[in-house]
């Protein structure tokens, strides 16, 4: 090439920076700015912070050991509020903490009003809310009102005979079926039979989870005001709200059990009572995992968030057959059938299903995109913690195949990785040394840098909580892209799945005429009416386009 082609060359590679279609790194040049850290104080504090936040979900067992005796505990968990802080965590889901023999990992509570010893006491409880207030972040509940375990005071004391004041606080049967119970099945979720002989009564006991979770009946009007006394007693004591478990389950019918009208005007109560304190939040867990509309009634009056399964437990499968179709569809369907007002609530994952890492079958670029896409979709982003790391899963079993899901956090490659001085209760994931808080701090290329750049980029955007949102058309189903806008800005964000570049067409008449990328990979060259979308393979890309 002549000296004076490469002149030219440079020249049309100057004119497409200033005309719009150079996308690289040049966000504040080409676009209005604010204090973003001021704007992130302002959604704090407003009634509306659960939208804009970001949540993190911690299994207080597996995150930090404040004693030695190899246990994650309350004042561990405290310790480490300045990591969260640092991440750009907003508010903390805390897996349930409560006194429980530990047969489903304390979602089978023995004192809803208590701490679990091994996790300490609740003035442990309220330094850990405090701390958190003092730096700007809620902490939410696990509410696990349709079952309690069977060591709970209310059934030592309805098993102990067919007349005694609490004889219909659970559900007893003469047989191991009942006609109107069950929803037209006598199985358990886990295990074989619903129905668990109680020696000492005689009589069947129903239990939708383990035999040692009882499902409690809220046919009894006792039962309802209980459970509603146990969410005024935590929202008392200063908790920002509940992640309530299978809600979708206390109450059944002969044919159903998910969500019927009785178990929908319970929590018509409960929004009420949580209404009665300014600024607290309910999330849901749909039982329901492709729609989770019904939980959120009118928009206002039942949940302000459910969560997103349809994408948060299944987006593995699309990645793994490079289609974004069913991503596509899942989130049409909440845009088109959610009420007015209500939130998505998003996940990539949970303590119930395998790691992210693992879902992603082991291709960090999975991982990435998949996040990419949570981030970028109009909702609450909520992280399990370990997230950050691609934790890898583990291979002991303490108390079900979940437990591979639910190893300790990994803070360094010490040989207690900083969690425990002692012998952790569950042994630690693959790969400990190389994945870890420590390690990946130090490598830009890691998930953990990932995350901290990912996350930043939403700080005081309320753009990503609650501005409009369009799925864009592509032309392949390779390609998945969104256009999120408010008055202030707009962005496309887009996700290649497959292992090829691809190159698409977007026709969006009002997407603009410059596009700066602010994430990932790829170019977005605008023009009048559309623009050209270009990623490399396994890539993605959020692109400033207003
Ligand atoms: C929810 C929890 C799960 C638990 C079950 C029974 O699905 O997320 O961990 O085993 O409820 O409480
Ligand atoms: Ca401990």
């Amino acid at each position: 090439m002549s000296r004076a082609s490469l002149g030219l060359l440079s020249l049309l590679v100057f004119l497409g920076g200033c005309g719009g279609d150079d996308d690289g790194g040049s966000e504040s040049a080409k676009f209005p700015e604010k204090d973003w850290a001021s704007e992130a104080a302002k959604l704090q504090e407003g009634p509306d912070w659960y939208r804009h936040a970001l949540f993190y979900e911690v299994f207080v067992r597996s995150y930090q050991d404040s004693n030695g005796d190899g246990i994650g505990d309350l004042a561990g968990l405290t310790s480490k509020l300045d990591y969260l802080k640092e991440l750009g965590i907003d508010a903390i889901w805390l897996m349930p903490i409560f006194p429980t023999p530990f047969k489903d990992s304390g979602y089978d509570i023995s004192d809803y009003r208590g701490v679990n010893p091994d996790y300490g006491t609740l003035a442990d409880f309220d330094a850990l809310v405090a701390a958190a207030h003092e730096r700007k972040i809620r902490v939410i509940m696990d509410l696990v009102l349709n079952h309690t375990s069977n060591q709970h005071a209310w059934f030592t004391e309805s098993r102990s005979s067919k007349t005694n004041p609490k004889a219909d606080w659970y559900v007893w049967s003469d047989t191991p079926s009942a006609p109107d119970n069950g929803c037209g099945t006598d199985s358990a979720v886990f295990g074989d039979s619903a129905w668990q002989l109680d020696p000492t009564r005689n009589q069947f006991y129903f239990h939708r989870f383990y035999p040692e979770q009882p499902d409690l009946n809220y046919e009894n009007p006792e039962v309802v005001s209980a459970t509603l006394d146990v969410a005024r007693f935590w929202l008392d004591k200063g908790v920002d709200g509940f992640r309530c478990d299978v809600i979708g389950l206390l109450y059944e019918s002969a044919t159903e059990c998910d969500l019927i009208p009785k178990t929908q005007a319970y929590i018509r109560e409960l929004r009420k009572v949580v209404d009665e304190y300014p600024g607290r939040v309910l999330v849901a867990e749909p039982s329901n995992l492709t729609d989770a509309t019904g939980y959120l009634g009118n928009g206002s009056d039942m949940f302000h968030m459910a969560f997103h399964f349809g994408y948060g437990y299944f987006w593995g499968f699309s990645f793994g057959g490079h289609d974004a179709s069913a991503i596509t569809d899942t989130f049409q369907k909440s845009l088109s059938q959610f009420p007015p007002g209500a939130q998505d609530a998003l996940v990539i994952g949970s303590h119930d299903v395998p790691r992210a890492y693992s879902a992603a079958q082991g291709d960090d670029t999975r991982h990435r995109r998949a996040a990419a896409i949570q981030l970028s979709m109009k909702g609450t982003p909520f992280l399990y913690y370990g997230e950050e790391l691609a934790l890898r899963p583990g291979s002991e079993k303490v108390v079900d195949l979940r437990d591979y899901a639910r190893t300790p956090m990994l803070w360094n490659a010490d040989p207690g990785h900083g969690f425990t001085t002692g012998k952790p209760w569950l042994a630690f994931g693959q790969e400990a040394d190389a994945f870890n808080v420590t390690a990946e701090d130090a490598d830009p290329a890691s998930m953990l840098s990932f995350y901290r750049d990912a996350l930043a980029l939403r700080r005081g955007r309320a753009v990503w909580g609650t501005g409009e949102m369009e799925l864009l058309e592509t032309g392949t189903k390779r390609v998945f892209a969104v256009y999120r806008s408010d008055d202030f800005m707009a962005y496309v964000s887009a996700v290649n799945m497959s292992e090829e570049a691809e190159s698409v067409e977007l026709t969006r008449p009002d997407l603009g005429s410059r596009a700066a990328r602010v994430l990932g990979e790829g170019k977005l060259a605008l023009r009048s009416g559309g623009g050209t979308l270009s990623l490399p393979g396994q890539g993605f890309g959020i692109f400033r386009v207003k």
